[in-house]
């Protein structure tokens, strides 16, 4: 049988999120201090900002960055890392084993999101902080009254508030690599209390719960306790929530090439999984359909392999071809869900387990790079309905609940009509040996271009020296099979 791939441009099925789009920026290996922040460096500006960086985030067009961990975040204190920088303490750092020197701190981030023209995402310390700490972090950054930490942003040199939107009530509280380490009960209560605390001081903020892989008893409890109506909290709106999302992080990968490809396809269920558990939670805890209903934030996506690139060794992962191709289906993922998406970040942005390299004098894009940056300009609007037939990858999946939970199909699909009526469809072929000549209906004799992704094998990576993977840029008629060459991924645009 013929692979055929059905676009439906008039059957739009939900609006994307740009928010997807997120990045993340942790105190951990080369991602703030010789990543983003460098002083010194013929690149940096007068504040110590890598500008290629800075260019690299406008060519992606991130619109939110999480920040400051991660696991780094379970003993950090905010009020280190801000004021003049001769006063700030270093700290022994406890989740990567180094020394903070907190010379880049709250002032510097929220000034590098500006300068980068993107919103900011505080992760909250739920290990050694307190909620003292985190009330006086939000009031730093969102207060115009006359009070003490308002007035203390002020004396450090910033008048107007920062207005910071999205605060995650701490990060992987379950993990038993974590300081302060929660059962689900504590995290549970004390996220709740926290949230109605901060919103409070700060209504208009938006609060993540920590959540696990989306589909485990740390999900399923933390939602059902934390997704509740409260009439005193909220003084009695029916517009808000004290939580406004939940958050899931997952990191796949395997040496073996369809294994790696097909992984990112767990994550589709886990958002499946997560946005049932929430409605579930709506429906028990009677809150009111008015109530706008909770989105997953996949604040930590990638791929990685902790042994390969170990945390503690800065984990800079080197990517190949193979895990560019899993990057597509990751992002087709959230595009296809993007029903139940407020957000999602890569982790990372910058030289830990990331795209985008820097290297003393300049930037190394790898692999991964390419379909981000293709993702992140075109496939924004609304997601459109798109069928797919081209068989499917039939073997051992990582992880092994895949196979008989979904689908894996050769090619995996997207497709999305932006705000100018242009249609974009992202196809990744994963079969290593076989171009798919497909049957694609639904495009019409149109121009078409095309944007593929691609190079010699599954293993290439990039260096300095040779770029094996790069975007190609070609035209096609839109009349006839379409080939989708083996292990690329191709995105067809054209306008309606
Ligand atoms: O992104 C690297 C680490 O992975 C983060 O610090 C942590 O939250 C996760 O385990």
């Amino acid at each position: 049988e013929r692979p055929t791939i059905t676009v439906d441009a008039s059957a739009v099925l939900s609006k994307i999120d740009n928010n997807i789009y997120g990045g993340f920026t942790e105190h951990m290996g080369r991602c703030i201090y010789g990543g983003i922040y460098d002083p010194g460096n013929p690149l940096s500006d007068a504040n110590g900002f890598r500008t290629d960086v800075i260019d690299a985030f406008k060519d992606l067009n991130v619109p939110v960055v999480r920040y400051p961990g991660g696991n780094f975040v379970a003993t950090y204190h905010w009020l280190d890392g801000v004021g003049p920088k001769e006063n700030r303490p270093s700290r022994p750092e406890l989740a990567w084993i180094g020394t903070e020197s907190n010379e880049f701190g709250t002032d510097e981030f929220l000034k590098w999101c500006e300068v980068v023209g993107t919103e900011p995402y505080f992760c909250l310390n739920f290990g050694t902080g307190t909620l003292d700490e985190a009330l006086g972090w939000v009031e730093y950054c969102n207060s115009d009254r006359n009070s003490y930490y308002a007035n203390l942003r002020r004396k450090n040199g910033r008048e107007k508030p920062y207005n910071v939107k999205y605060w995650a009530l701490g990060n992987e509280c379950w993990g038993p690599w974590q300081v302060g380490q929660l059962t689900k009960e504590d995290y549970a209560k004390q996220a709740y209390q926290w949230a109605k605390a901060i919103k409070l001081l700060d209504p208009s903020v938006e609060l993540i719960l920590c959540g696990e892989t989306g589909y485990s008893t740390w999900d399923s409890y933390v939602i059902k306790e934390c997704i509740k109506f409260d009439l005193h909290g909220l003084g009695g709106s029916t517009t808000a929530s004290l939580v406004d999302m939940h958050s899931i992080h997952v990191y796949t990968a395997s040496s073996d090439h369809n294994k790696n490809a097909t992984a990112p396809r767990s994550a589709e269920r886990a958002i499946q999984i997560a946005a049932g558990l929430i409605d579930l939670a709506r429906i028990e805890n009677g809150v009111p359909p008015s109530v706008r209903r909770q989105k997953i934030c996949f604040d930590e996506w990638n791929v990685w392999d902790p042994v390969r690139a170990p945390g503690e060794e800065g984990a800079e992962e080197k990517y190949t071809l193979s895990d560019a191709l899993a990057i597509g289906v990751w992002l087709n993922v959230f595009v296809r869900q993007s029903q139940h998406m407020g957000m999602a970040n890569i982790a990372q942005s910058v030289n830990v387990i990331s795209p985008l390299m820097t290297t003393k004098d300049g930037l190394l894009k790898q692999p991964t790079w390419w379909p981000l940056l293709l993702f992140s300009k075109y496939m924004r609007g609304s997601t459109v309905a798109v069928n797919v037939r081209s068989g499917e990858y039939l073997g051992d999946t990582e992880p092994a609940w895949i196979r008989g939970a979904i689908e894996t199909p050769w090619l995996d699909v997207s497709a999305a009509v932006d705000d100018d009526g242009v249609l974009s469809l992202a196809v990744v072929n994963i079969h290593e040996t076989r171009d798919f000549e497909t049957e694609l209906r639904g495009v019409g004799a149109k121009e078409v271009t095309v944007y593929s992704v691609n190079g010699a094998d599954v293993t290439v990576v990039n260096t300095a020296e040779k770029e094996e993977v790069g975007i190609q840029e070609s035209k096609w008629n839109g009349q006839g099979l379409f080939t989708f060459p083996k292990h690329s991924l191709t995105f067809l645009r054209w306008k309606l």
